[in-house]
């Protein structure tokens, strides 16, 4: 097991990732809040109980209060936080109560939002059970909700206390989300981690057959950047945006398809193909960089194929929640493992890197 420390200004919590932490979770949840409260509630999803449940329930002498939230985007709304807040405040919980999101992205956001604004704030758990949730949204404290307006318009800054990452329960991932969640590695290695690339091109057959040690250093080098990122820049307002590597044109290919044939991690995959493109041009890496990268990003795919028009996807990017005023920004790697933001993005330079993209995307269909 590995241990990742977060500090930032307003937090400080340990990230523990490996096998079989689980099965041990209520005493590993007592060392860091003493006796466990009188109330603690876990929020997740049917599917994932009936695949986990048991095993979660093992270590706790009394069983947690479970509330379940329907699986998918649909369901991550301002509805469904009010009606687990209800269920909560029903079965008595309180100021000391505590909660635990036990699922994917889905219900880490939901449950952090809904901690973070049940009487004003109650400790909680991160239990992520898929690859994306342990290496990306676990961790940094980001929660929310969508709107029908756009995704993850209304939420806060609330951390966990601790954030348990059980690499078993990825056994159970079906192979096209792990894929997904591992293109967020590969966007952790390329913009802060360039032993993590080199680890990733030489065990990409260990990592991608789920061999327990090397998604283990797999998940604990993602965390550990994400870690030293949220470390500098808590709130995003520098240095954080480099998470975004990929996702202007992710953004847009998620708006352009309506949510419906993208994964969120595929569409960061073509997005950092757009955007290694856009750095090729710009010199920020050479062409054999590039070349390397690009391999990269298809040896954990493969990406879906894609048929959309370039004006359709150039326009989306005009609406990434991470555009301020109107000012639409770009983190481009300087070689690899670092990276840095530009916001002087030609229209001719956009255009064509989302062509490039785009000529790949359809090229999968031979
Ligand atoms: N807070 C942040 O910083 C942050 C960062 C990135 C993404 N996100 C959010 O994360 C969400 C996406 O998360 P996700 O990719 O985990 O999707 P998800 O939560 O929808 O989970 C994907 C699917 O896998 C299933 N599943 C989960 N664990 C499983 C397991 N162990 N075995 C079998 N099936 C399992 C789920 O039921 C679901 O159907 C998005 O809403 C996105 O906005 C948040």
């Amino acid at each position: 097991m590995q241990t990742i420390r977060v500090e930032t200004p307003t937090a400080k919590y340990d990230v523990m990732a490996g096998s079989g932490l689980l099965s041990s979770l209520a005493p590993r949840i007592e060392r860091i809040v003493g006796k466990l409260p009188r109330r603690v509630f876990v929020l997740t999803s049917a599917s994932i109980w009936a695949l986990w449940g048991e095993n979660f329930l093992v270590s706790f002498a009394e069983a947690p209060v479970v509330l379940f939230l329907e699986p998918g985007e649909k369901f991550k709304t301002l509805a469904s936080v009010e009606k687990l807040a209800r269920q909560m405040a029903r079965a008595g919980a309180d100021r000391g109560s505590l909660l635990i999101a036990f699922g994917g992205g889905i219900v880490g956001d939901v449950g952090g939002f809904l901690a973070a604004i049940y009487m004003r704030g109650i400790p909680y758990i991160q239990v992520p059970t898929t690859l994306l949730a342990q290496v990306d949204s676990s961790v940094g404290g980001k929660t929310g909700v969508n709107l029908p307006e756009g995704k993850n318009l209304v939420g806060n800054f609330h951390h966990p206390l601790a954030v348990f990452a059980d690499i078993e329960t990825l056994g159970t991932l079906p192979e096209r989300e792990l894929r997904a969640g591992l293109l967020e590695s590969v966007k952790a290695g390329i913009i802060r981690d360039r032993s993590l690339v080199r680890f990733m091109e030489e065990h990409a057959d260990q990592v991608l057959e789920c061999d327990a040690k090397a998604l283990e250093r797999v998940i604990a080098a993602s965390i550990r950047m994400k870690a030293g990122v949220v470390h500098l820049d808590e709130r995003e307002s520098g240095l954080r945006m480099i998470l975004n590597f990929g996702h202007t044109v992710g953004h847009a290919l998620e708006q352009a398809t309506h949510y419906k044939t993208l994964l969120h991690g595929e569409a960061v995959g073509w997005g950092m193909v757009a955007a290694l493109h856009l750095a090729r041009q710009r010199g920020t890496i050479s062409q054999t960089q590039f070349e390397r990268l690009e391999v990269l990003v298809y040896l954990y795919g493969p990406l879906p194929v894609l048929s959309l028009r370039t004006a359709r996807v150039v326009a989306a990017t005009g609406g990434d929640k991470k555009n301020v005023n109107g000012v639409r920004r770009f983190v481009l790697p300087i070689g690899i493992g670092d990276a840095g933001v530009v916001e002087d993005v030609t229209p001719e330079e956009l255009q064509a890197a989302v062509e490039y993209m785009l000529a790949r995307a359809g090229e999968q269909h031979a």
